[in-house]
């Protein structure tokens, strides 16, 4: 009986490790197959399953690993995690890019610290591990994953508007010569430390990198300007991807170079299409310190609104056929989408055909629209991407422009001095007539003025965007004497 539990402990110890790199292949399968469900409305929820059961996949099969002694060490971090976890997981959805932003930065300070501490254990104890490859996998990860860090926590800051931050690019003379001298310095010393990594010096020389990489981090978010940063945490989405490569390196670690690699690339891509939405190359955003200047509508010269009242249009939309409904940030911040669902059953009961014409950088996040809108349960086949509904915005009757600004701006179009020239935008200008919602006369996030809201065929409902289609419900809800 003793030998046949000696030999199932001896298989089942040495088939350990062949169970951890299967799970490993079974959770990047799973990560795979979430990016993959996310990329359509139908099969987004699936695809966060997915990509939390890898993730659980991952960690135990990580905990299960034969050199993971000490339990109690492994679970109170969990433990201690879950906590901001759960409080991060609650924040309404407006503050979804500053919460992303936050997970960087913990990614980033965690590939940061496991470098660091990688490092000077192997210097002390095992100093034939530090080879060239190893250490310069290690400088890697610490220099990308302190500047997520400190990059990410600024990127956050100025996405929640906190007082002790300007919104506004912070600029200097000099700026990107002092920014790229630091990280020159910074490339010099990696290069040092790969180098010669037993010299007396480098312990020095490493603290040194790391100064210079949580300095390097915010001197790189400070110049850009609030409302780019969306754009620029998918960039640093990219660089914590990057640091998580470079430490399943350092770890001899299959799954976090897989996961790190594909964490990484769909943060650049994403980037990418975010620069493409908004017709700007990575090199504007990142020293364009865009929103500098535009603080002032374009040309000075002052325009008159036509105010309408929701009575009104409420009356011309329920003689439309085709009503087209552009939602921007102003949905988002109003919170109005379940109206905004109200309003479109009532239209529906009417016969009337209702799209939601939907703009890549729409809001401020990708997919901002499309997530607002699932919520209040409006049916995906209506949301339609901005190419298919330009195709029939002269068939439109009624453009209702809800809290969107500058991607129905048609200076993008014509004007080629203005700062969003060349971005593509809907063509709520082809409609025939178009109401736009929003509070005050104040730009959107580009800052310049919006000729749509100028036209003969527009009308402004001034107002907070709930409170409005609120009251356009009311107009056309059977119980009214329309
Ligand atoms: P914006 O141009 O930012 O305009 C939003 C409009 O909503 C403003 O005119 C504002 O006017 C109005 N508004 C704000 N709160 C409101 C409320 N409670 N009720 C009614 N209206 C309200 O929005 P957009 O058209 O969605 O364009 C998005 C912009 O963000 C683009 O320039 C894009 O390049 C940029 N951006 C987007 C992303 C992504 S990924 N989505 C990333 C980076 C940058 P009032 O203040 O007068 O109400």
């Amino acid at each position: 009986m003793s030998n046949l539990l000696m030999v199932a402990s001896v298989t089942l110890r040495s088939l350990a490790p062949h169970a951890v790199e299967l799970a490993y292949l079974i959770a990047t399968g799973l990560f795979v197959l979430s990016l993959h469900w996310m990329g359509d409305p139908k099969t987004a929820r699936r695809g966060v399953y997915a990509g939390a059961g890898g993730m659980a996949v991952a960690v135990l099969a990580t905990w299960a690993r034969p050199e993971v002694a000490r339990h109690l060490w492994v679970l109170l971090p969990i433990l201690a995690a879950i906590v901001p976890g759960i409080w991060l997981a609650k924040v309404p959805l407006t503050a979804v890019p500053q919460r992303t932003a936050l997970s960087h930065a913990f990614g980033g300070l965690a590939a940061g610290l496991v470098g660091s501490a990688k490092f000077f254990y192997w210097l002390h104890h095992q100093p034939e591990m530090l080879t060239a490859f190893r250490t310069g996998a290690i400088v890697v990860e610490v220099l990308l994953g302190f500047l997520t860090f400190t990059g990410s926590i600024i990127a956050a800051a100025k996405l929640q508007e906190v007082k002790w931050l300007p919104q506004r690019p912070w600029v200097y003379k000099g700026q990107n010569v002092v920014n790229l001298l630091a990280f020159g310095v910074a490339a010099v010393l990696g290069a040092l430390i790969v180098c010669f990594p037993h010299a007396t010096w480098t312990p020095w020389a490493f603290a040194a990198l790391i100064f210079l990489s949580l300095n390097f981090g915010w001197m790189l978010v400070m110049p850009i300007g609030g409302a780019d940063m969306p754009t620029v945490i998918a960039i640093l989405n990219a660089y914590a991807g990057l640091a998580a490569v470079a430490m399943g390196f350092v770890l001899d670690n299959k799954l976090l170079i897989t996961a790190g690699a594909l964490d990484g690339s769909s943060g650049l891509i994403l980037s990418i299409i975010m620069c493409k939405a908004m017709n700007r190359s990575f090199f504007n955003v990142l020293f364009g310190a865009f929103g500098q200047v535009q603080t002032k509508a374009a040309g000075g010269e002052q325009k008159d609104y036509k105010p309408d009242t929701a009575e009104n249009a409420a009356a011309i939309l329920s003689e439309a056929s085709l009503v087209v409904i552009v939602p921007g940030y102003g949905m988002a911040v109003a919170q109005a989408q379940h109206k905004v669902r109200e309003l479109y059953d009532q239209l529906r009961r009417r016969g009337i055909t209702v799209k939601f014409a939907i703009h890549p950088v729409a809001g401020r996040m990708p997919g901002h629209m499309n997530v607002l809108l699932a919520e209040a349960e409006i049916p995906y086949t209506d949301l339609v991407e901005m190419d298919e509904i330009n195709t029939d915005m002269s068939q439109c009757d009624v453009c209702l422009v809800l809290g969107a600004n500058d991607v129905v701006n048609p200076a993008a179009r014509s004007d080629t001095k203005s700062p969003i020239f060349g971005m593509p935008i809907i063509d709520a200008d082809k409609a025939r007539t178009v109401f736009a919602v929003k509070r005050s006369k104040s730009p959107g996030f580009a800052g310049i003025d919006n000729e749509l809201y100028f036209l003969d065929k527009t009308w402004m409902l001034f107002g907070d965007a709930k409170a409005v289609v609120g009251d356009l419900v009311k107009h056309l809800s059977p119980q009214s004497t329309h």
